[in-house]
């Protein structure tokens, strides 16, 4: 599927609506912006749009208002964070419908200035694909640059909708994602080994199918341990796990073409709390009255050997309960081992994967460390993004 890009068109003189995703991690209680990767993300598109003289209306949801006004939800901070990234003070534009239109803002930018539409989400037709906003969005510029990979999973208003009325092209990040989560999945890189970890098989459950027909090697980790553990015959420690989990596991361990492998030792406590004792246990000898929140020493070890002979990896998903030192080794110590791989594609994605790369300064070492939590993941699963689809073909 190959997309028209903002490179392929003349946005001289143009007004631009440009769906970025802007919805960044804040603090709870003060608002302050934890991460602005996202932001900055977003910087080639807009670049290239000022040096070719565009005006630009940059729009955005942030955080899931579900259909109105919430006062900690208005972009504001966004908007002075991308201001101080694009070196150009980003114009409040407010949305369609609002007492001051944003047409008339719009119609004030010259060349290279740059106006932000307030968070989509607080009108209820972003969400709900309304042809009415949609069509109020397209009204607002003469072409569309998509760049909001983040999002494009979503079929709103604001990533479908507003196809209709307008050119519709991807911009630097929406290329590079889709360039590299296909090369994820279609170079024949190989070895290939995709690491996958999260809380319950049936989040994950149709990623790893589809991973398992593309890679060689599929290692598991993440609550996801414990229905794996329990399909191989072994106690799973005191987590309900549904049947149909075991199940699941159980076939993708014995009948899935990729070679599938699950701890050897894990670290369990009896609580699951961040003050809980942690000890290490063989996967034979999980106590009935613990929970498996880790995988164990020996585990680390024999997963980091098989990642450092990948010629592709993947990486989605905590190996445990990363937020808690006593059980944040597993995901750090995978971390640590992809990075040090040489000379091999490496695709991170998935929210907290992605911060501890970041914690652990070690992004320079990752080919792509993808914008897109949910939309990676369902990149990976094989499906096709509304979002993308919705844009013009090369
Ligand atoms: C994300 O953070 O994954 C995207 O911005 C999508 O947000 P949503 O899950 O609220 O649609």
């Amino acid at each position: 599927m190959t997309k028209m890009t903002v490179r392929d068109i003349d946005v001289n003189g143009r007004t631009c609506l440009v769906r970025v995703d802007f919805n960044v991690p804040t603090e709870p209680g003060t608002g302050r912006i934890i991460d602005d990767s996202r932001i900055r993300a977003a910087l080639p598109t807009i670049h290239h749009l000022q040096t070719n003289d565009a005006r630009i209306v940059l729009c955005s949801h942030f955080g899931r208002p579900k259909g109105q006004v919430v006062e900690e939800l208005r972009m504001s901070a966004v908007r002075q964070r991308a201001s101080d990234w694009f070196g150009v003070n980003v114009v409040d534009a407010g949305l369609p419908g609002d007492a001051v239109d944003p047409s008339q803002v719009i119609v004030a930018l010259k060349p290279g200035e740059i106006a932000m539409l307030e968070n989509l989400r607080f009108d209820p037709g972003e969400e709900a694909n309304d042809a009415f906003f949609s069509k109020a969005l397209g009204s607002l510029a003469d072409i569309y640059v998509n760049d909001a990979f983040g999002a494009a999973h979503r079929a709103h208003a604001s990533t479908v909708g507003v196809t209709e009325h307008l050119s519709a092209v991807a911009g630097y990040l929406m290329e590079r994602e889709l360039k590299m989560l296909t090369r994820a999945l279609e170079s024949d890189e190989r070895p290939g080994v995709a690491i996958i970890g999260g809380a319950k098989v049936a989040d994950k459950i149709q990623v790893l199918e589809n991973l398992s027909q593309k890679v060689d090697t599929l290692i598991v980790g993440g609550g996801m341990v414990a229905a794996f553990l329990k399909a191989q015959g072994y106690v799973s420690g005191k987590s309900e796990i549904p049947d149909d989990e075991v199940h699941t596991a159980g076939e993708l361990l014995f009948s899935s073409d990729a070679k599938v492998i699950t701890p050897t030792d894990v670290v369990v406590a009896r609580e699951f709390a961040e003050d809980a004792t942690p000890s290490v246990v063989s996967v034979t000898k999980v106590p009935a009255d613990s929970l498996v929140l880790d995988i164990g020493p020996e585990t680390r070890a024999l997963y980091a050997d098989e990642i450092i002979a990948a010629k592709k990896i993947i990486w989605n998903g905590p190996m445990g309960v990363v937020e808690w030192e006593s059980f944040a080794e597993g995901t750090l110590s995978v971390a640590r081992a992809v990075a040090a791989v040489p000379d091999a594609f490496k695709l991170v994605g998935g929210g907290s994967t992605v911060s501890v790369i970041e914690e652990l300064n070690l992004r320079s070492e990752i080919t792509h460390v993808s914008t897109g939590g949910g939309a990676s993941l369902e990149f990976l699963e094989g499906k096709v993004l509304p979002g993308v689809a919705a844009l013009d073909d090369a």
